[in-house]
């Protein structure tokens, strides 16, 4: 999805920018107030270990059949209910390449668990069902050509992220994302009328199948919180909800696309996913945590400095939109190393097909995640891969890359500065 830089089309955009007034893009959202009652009842929901004909199900069949975890908070609860998750709660979940032009992309989870033994899902099943196609060599018109073996599968591990703040997402509308973007491709285009073509490239925008700018998830897959639980209830824990069903077990019988029961009766009804969601949007945002110490500030401020100086600030944007404090431009960017291209070194699969579809980020492709919070989020990246805020810096490459190196030519008063930084941007004291 990461496209070259084009300076004419910067300019066409910044008089359309101009034209339109771009005021636009401060449009807070709005939002209801759920009453406590129902906050309350949402986080006996959340907090609820889940078992098969649960007694809190509203006529469904409980958890299951397919399930990663007994309940929300048995992946979501570092620094409190609504936090990160620690590796063993990864998610296993896959992408399948097209392998002709137009096809889509497939994706879906292997589920850790499930009810009984027949409806136990496998990476070994998952392959079966999407096999690599054979190589060989084929004439095209005088030549013969050899043509290599294609895998379409990439299976990834993913982390969980905290849910602190996540309402506070509905604010950013889809204009602040694109005005971000724009205003940072025109201070390129000045840069690059400068002379200096060493910058740090502004990623793409995630645009959903109806338009709206995806802002939830690793890549940026949902656009709306409503959207998202009601795909994690059912995904993660088998809890079919007005808006999703739960998932049949993928076996050899059952097609290649995850297919969705659609004769589960609802396990949560209206009023408690109403519930569930009004909790979730309720948790608070993260704050900054500043000592008393005034040494100890005073380099949490020069750390701050820091990060913008080397560039840290551009993709890890720290307000957007009004919301102030998040670090993130909600933007798409490619930051493996580039040496990884073509193998399946650093965990990001085999190569990629030239007509990956456009809308859809490629497997190395993850949206900036947002800072806040970061502090009680460990460990780090989409695969829980890395696990300190150090080694989390040091991997960042590709579109990161400069960013990366002028980091490691700072002073080690200054790395550690920023380090110190990023620490103090803690989860909220909840509950
Ligand atoms: C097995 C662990 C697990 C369980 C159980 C789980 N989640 Fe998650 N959650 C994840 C992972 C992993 C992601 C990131 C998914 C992605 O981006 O592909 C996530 C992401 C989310 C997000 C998006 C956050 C963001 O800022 O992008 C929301 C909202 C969410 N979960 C809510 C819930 C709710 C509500 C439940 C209970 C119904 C739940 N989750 C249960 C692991 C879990
Ligand atoms: C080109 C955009 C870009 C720049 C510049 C950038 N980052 Fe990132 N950052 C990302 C993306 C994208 C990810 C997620 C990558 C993934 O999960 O595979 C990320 C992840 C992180 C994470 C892990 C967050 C988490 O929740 O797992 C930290 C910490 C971080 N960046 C800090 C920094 C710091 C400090 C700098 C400056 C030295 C920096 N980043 C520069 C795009 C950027």
């Amino acid at each position: 999805m990461t496209k070259p830089s084009n300076p004419v089309v910067w300019r066409a955009v910044f008089l359309m920018a101009a034209v339109c007034g771009i005021g636009l893009a401060w449009k807070a959202g709005q939002g209801y107030t759920p009453d406590r009652q129902s906050i309350a009842l949402g986080q006996d929901l959340f907090t609820h270990a889940w078992e098969v004909n649960d007694e809190l199900a509203a006529e469904g069949d409980g958890l299951g059949p397919v399930y990663n975890a007994e309940s929300c908070v048995a992946c979501h609860f570092q620094g409190g209910v609504g936090g990160a998750g620690p590796n063993s709660k990864n998610v296993l979940t896959f992408l399948v390449a097209p392998i002709d032009r137009g096809q889509p992309v497939h994706e879906g989870v292997v589920h850790a668990s499930a009810v009984s033994e027949e409806c136990e899902e496998t990476t070994a099943l998952i392959r079966e069902l999407f096999p690599p196609t054979p190589g060989g060599v084929t004439n095209d018109g005088m030549c013969r050509v050899r043509v290599p073996s294609v895998d379409p599968l990439t299976f990834q591990t993913i982390n969980t992220p905290a849910l602190f703040g996540v309402g506070e997402l509905s604010k950013i509308t889809d204009q602040a994302i694109t005005w971000n973007r724009w205003k940072r491709n025109l201070s390129m285009m000045g840069q690059e009328m400068r002379g200096n073509w060493n910058m740090i490239p502004t990623g793409e925008v995630r645009t959903l199948d109806d338009g709206r700018i995806g802002k939830l998830g690793w890549k940026g897959q949902f656009a709306d919180l409503e959207e998202f639980v009601a795909v994690a209830c059912a995904v993660e824990m088998g809890l079919s909800n007005p808006l999703k069903q739960q998932l049949l077990p993928r076996n050899a019988a059952s097609a290649r696309v995850n297919i969705t029961d659609s004769s589960a009766k609802l396990d949560l009804d209206q009023q408690q996913f109403d519930a569930l969601v009004a909790f979730v949007e309720s948790l608070p945002r993260p704050e900054q945590v500043l000592p008393d110490d005034p040494e100890a500030c005073q380099i949490i401020h020069e750390g701050e400095d820091a990060f913008h100086e080397v560039g840290c600030a551009e993709c890890h944007t720290p307000s957007i939109g009004g919301v102030d404090g998040i670090y993130s431009d909600f933007l798409i960017y490619r930051i493996e190393p580039e040496e990884n291209e073509g193998n399946n070194g650093g965990g990001y699969g085999p190569p990629i097909p030239d007509d990956w579809p456009e809308d859809i980020p490629e497997p190395a492709e993850w949206q900036t995640p947002p800072l806040w919070g970061v502090a009680d989020s460990a460990p780090y990246f989409h695969d829980g891969k890395s696990p300190t805020l150090h080694a989390a810096i040091e991997r960042h490459d590709g579109a990161a890359k400069l960013s990366r190196e002028r980091y490691r030519k700072l002073s080690p008063h200054k790395r550690s500065a920023i380090l110190r930084f990023l620490e103090s941007l803690r989860a909220p004291q909840v509950r």
